[in-house]
């Protein structure tokens, strides 16, 4: 049985395997509408979401599956003092695997411990977001047909955004230009506008400010606006740039930017559901619940 707490449990061949596997459920999507028949997901969200969970479900219903979950902590015995552990050693005995989102990082190392059934990382605190790095490589692959030699620039809130953790994480495995970071030996530059890198740009990656993260309203309000991406903001970027965000924006794209041809972000939640699809049936075949 093997569990996705962040992007590096995987191996470079079997994120192409996920890859892959997602590009055929798009093509071939009646292919899929049975594999698993009869089995459960549950969605322990204690933490807010919009995408990660309903694609989450819908992935689970698209290829045959039922959901149970709940989507927020108050609802459930959590608000009476239950810990993970308990929570999920219960739900692993009522679903065949398990999404889980937390406000702290780390709960879903904890839930490995207790657990009977795969547990997915689907957001814990500031970490790690794994398979919103997933939704963004399956993205990558569409719209560049590539996930190496590709220079991305990362804006917004580079601390606390679990999303950018993780894909840092994901791309200093690949071969990229100016992204990643020491440790891997290869080349990275901070730029306090983005003017200056605009035209180098494969992929920009934007991010919301995370507010709920900060200590202080104070903190928070001097970050507020301080990347917002605009029309004229892209007048100097490259004709075949993809401009993504894991969403919910907030401010920092302007609304008009969506009609922008080179504006992917609604795709790449799309995409969040095809490989949530193909990572469903990966760790069930691995659990050895599923053949297909
Ligand atoms: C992100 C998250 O929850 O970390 N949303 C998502 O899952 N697509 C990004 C965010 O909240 O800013």
């Amino acid at each position: 049985m093997r569990h996705l707490l962040d992007t590096t449990d995987l191996s470079l061949d079997e994120i192409d395997d996920i890859i892959s596997l997602a590009t055929d459920i798009i093509s071939n999507p009646k292919k899929y509408a049975h594999v698993c028949d009869g089995k459960k997901l549950a969605t322990l969200f204690f933490e807010p979401s919009t995408r990660t969970r309903l694609s989450f479900e819908a992935a689970m219903y698209e290829l045959g599956g039922n959901v149970i979950g709940f989507s927020e902590a108050s609802s459930t015995s959590a608000s009476k003092g239950e810990t993970v552990e308990d929570t999920v050693r219960i739900v692993s005995n009522y679903a065949d695997i398990i999404a889980m989102r937390h406000p702290l990082e780390g709960a879903p190392r904890v839930a490995v411990t207790k657990t009977l059934v795969p547990i997915i990382n689907a957001g814990d605190g500031g970490h790690a977001h794994p398979t919103q790095t997933l939704a963004d490589l399956l993205t990558f692959y569409r719209e560049k047909g590539r996930l190496d030699n590709l220079t991305i620039g990362l804006c917004g809130d580079l601390k606390f955004g679990r999303t950018v953790h993780s894909l840092i994480k994901a791309m200093c495995r690949y071969k990229n230009i100016k992204d990643v970071l020491e440790p891997s030996g290869t080349k990275y530059v901070q730029v306090e506008s983005m003017d200056a890198v605009m035209p180098d740009l494969d992929v920009l990656y934007m991010t919301r400010i995370q507010r709920e993260r900060f200590f202080s309203a104070e903190e928070y309000l001097k970050y507020e606006n301080a990347f917002i991406l605009d029309l004229d903001k892209l007048e100097n970027a490259k004709s075949d740039l993809t401009i993504m965000h894991p969403l919910p924006r907030v401010n920092e794209i302007a609304t008009n930017v969506d009609d922008d041809p080179r504006a992917k972000y609604f795709e790449q939640a799309l995409n969040g559901k095809y490989v949530r699809m193909a990572l469903i049936m990966t760790l069930l075949k691995w659990g050895g619940q599923l053949e297909y």
